[in-house]
């Protein structure tokens, strides 16, 4: 887990801290929010003795929390009641800790989650993107998919895990035929992310960390099955290379710009080197995994993380639209 992975680096380092699972709200601590006039004061009890007050809180890091867990300490018909009121106490904690602590604040987080946001704001700042169609109409879809010669791929609009029962499934992006187009406009009522494939040299993780920035190239056209969606061959037993990579100086400034445009101090950038020699972005992960980059690469993710958490406001993460 990628927590326990910067824990590892942050006890190497001497760095202090106290890590907060959600889901242990209740049992492993306990949170006072006191509000008085002008005076907001927020504690932390931890089951150790320990009281964390906001003034000591130099750094947050927030990663994908699990929901607390009331099931046995109130009836059972009350559960949905009581995840509720501490899932909002919780939010309420967030708030009180002021967003430039954190990598990323909640609130700036779910802001930067929408692709659709994300890819306008992408070319707003003069990154190329994929022709896209995100539609659940089976004319317009024909008209796109007819306009790029039937050369496109099709992904999740949102995210591609589902759960059936007790699986979880994994829709990954698909390239398409004519058949495979007929087969999906039969679920249209379903929307759907078309965009025009791009013939790829490599797929490419941009982690941006404050001023650090990491460029990782994923080298996906090595195999046949992770020639679409590298992610393919994590079922299939494939490594994939992964190595360091210098970007072009302008493609960095224009993805900080980005991270910039949703006051974010933290993403993970997809982006791909298409054949034609254009960088194409696909999105940003605002919570986005780093750990894999780090263990493959050797890349200094976390102590960029810790740096970045140590150093307190940098002032710059703002940009007006
Ligand atoms: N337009 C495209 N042309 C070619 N390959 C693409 C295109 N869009 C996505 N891919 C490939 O699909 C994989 C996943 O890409 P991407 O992150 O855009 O998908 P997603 O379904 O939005 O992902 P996530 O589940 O991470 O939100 C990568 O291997 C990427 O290269
Ligand atoms: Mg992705």
């Amino acid at each position: 887990m990628a927590t326990d992975y910067l824990i590892l680096r942050a006890r190497e380092r001497g760095t202090e801290y106290v890590r907060i699972n959600t889901e242990d709200y209740g049992r492993a601590f306990s949170v006072t929010l006191l509000l008085d006039g002008s005076c907001a004061k927020v504690a932390i009890k931890l089951r150790d003795g320990r009281t964390v007050k906001e003034e000591d809180i130099t750094g947050v890091f927030f990663r994908q929390p699990r929901a607390p867990d009331p099931t046995g300490v109130v009836e059972k018909d009350d559960v949905p009641f009581a995840r509720r009121e501490m899932l909002e106490h919780l939010r309420s904690l967030w708030r009180m800790i002021p967003e430039h602590k954190w990598l990323n604040h909640p609130r700036l987080l779910m802001a930067a989650t929408n692709k659709v946001d994300q890819l306008l704001k992408a070319s707003e700042v003069g990154l190329a993107i994929p022709p896209t169609c995100i539609s659940n109409d089976v004319g317009d879809v024909r008209e796109f998919v007819a306009q790029h010669r039937v050369d496109v791929v099709v992904k999740a609009v949102k995210h591609g895990f589902y759960a059936t029962g007790d699986a979880i499934e994994f829709a990954i992006t698909q390239a398409m035929d004519d058949a495979a187009v007929d087969k999906a406009l039969a679920n249209a009522a379903v929307p759907m992310n078309w965009q025009r494939h791009i013939a790829k040299q490599y797929d490419i993780r941009l982690t941006l960390i404050g001023k650090r920035t990491f460029a990782t190239a994923i080298r996906s056209q090595d195999h046949v099955e992770t020639k679409v969606d590298w992610r393919a061959g994590d079922s299939q037993g494939i490594h994939l290379v992964h190595e360091p990579i210098e970007l072009p100086a302008k493609v960095v400034e224009r993805c900080r710009r980005l991270l910039r445009r949703f006051a974010l101090r933290y993403a993970a950038i997809d982006l791909v080197l298409g054949q034609d020699g254009k960088y194409y972005f696909l999105e940003m992960n605002p919570a986005g995994q780093w750990a894999w980059i780090e263990q493959l690469t050797g890349q200094a993710i976390r102590d960029a993380i810790l740096d970045e958490l140590l150093a307190g406001p940098t002032g710059d993460t703002h940009e007006v639209s």
